[in-house]
């Protein structure tokens, strides 16, 4: 049994593709969802798929009310599928490579404080950069920073449109992100 954690603000497209792509597979996975935003769709996404969710606010990250579950279901890997706070440092010192996040460019280019969604995309645009793409990577104490797990690319062409890049961009992440975590969970 693999124990996967997964931290979402939003919709969860990815959190549902990993959900759907480990039920599949010969090694079994137990899930927990922790989201910071109550009104996110992700919610719904995991509790379609019977999977426990628990909704935290700053004071739960703050006053170790977070750590307690963390610790409590003992994950094998923490997984931020679109999750948009910063962890605080004792978390990812407490988790040290444990914890990894998927984000929507190839880093180091476009990360940082405030890039995320479309806001990325719009930069790559705004720059005509010639290709994009995903990077999965450890998380250290500063936003984007840690390190890299595994990138891929995708060229772009112009005309093209921030919704056109975001589109491109989730097909790599729902076609990579899983296979990665299969793989950083191994041995099973
Ligand atoms: C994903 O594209 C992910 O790369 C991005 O948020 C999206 C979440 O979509 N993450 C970041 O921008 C982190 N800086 P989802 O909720 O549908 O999986």
């Amino acid at each position: 049994m693999k124990k996967i954690l997964l931290f979402a603000s939003g919709s969860g497209t990815n959190v549902e593709n990993i959900m759907a792509y480990f039920k599949n597979k010969a090694v079994n996975t137990a899930f927990l969802v922790l989201v910071n935003n109550p009104e996110a769709k992700v919610i719904e996404k995991a509790r379609k798929n019977a999977v426990p969710v628990v909704i935290f606010d700053r004071n739960m990250l703050n006053d170790g009310a977070v750590e307690k579950i963390m610790r409590d279901f003992n994950p094998d890997l923490i997984v931020l599928a679109g999750f948009l706070w910063k962890l605080p440092e004792t978390l990812v010192d407490l988790f040290e490579n444990k914890i990894i996040n998927i984000h929507p460019a190839l880093l180091p280019k476009y990360g940082g404080k405030g890039m995320y969604g479309k806001h990325v995309h719009q930069a790559v645009l705004d720059n005509k950069e010639q290709e994009t793409g995903i990077t999965i990577h450890f998380v250290n104490a500063n936003y984007d920073e840690g390190n890299v797990i595994f990138q891929a690319t995708t060229p772009l062409e112009y005309p093209t449109t921030v919704e056109a890049i975001a589109e491109a961009v989730q097909q790599l992440e729902y076609c990579h992100f899983p296979e990665v975590i299969e793989n950083l969970l191994k041995p099973f």
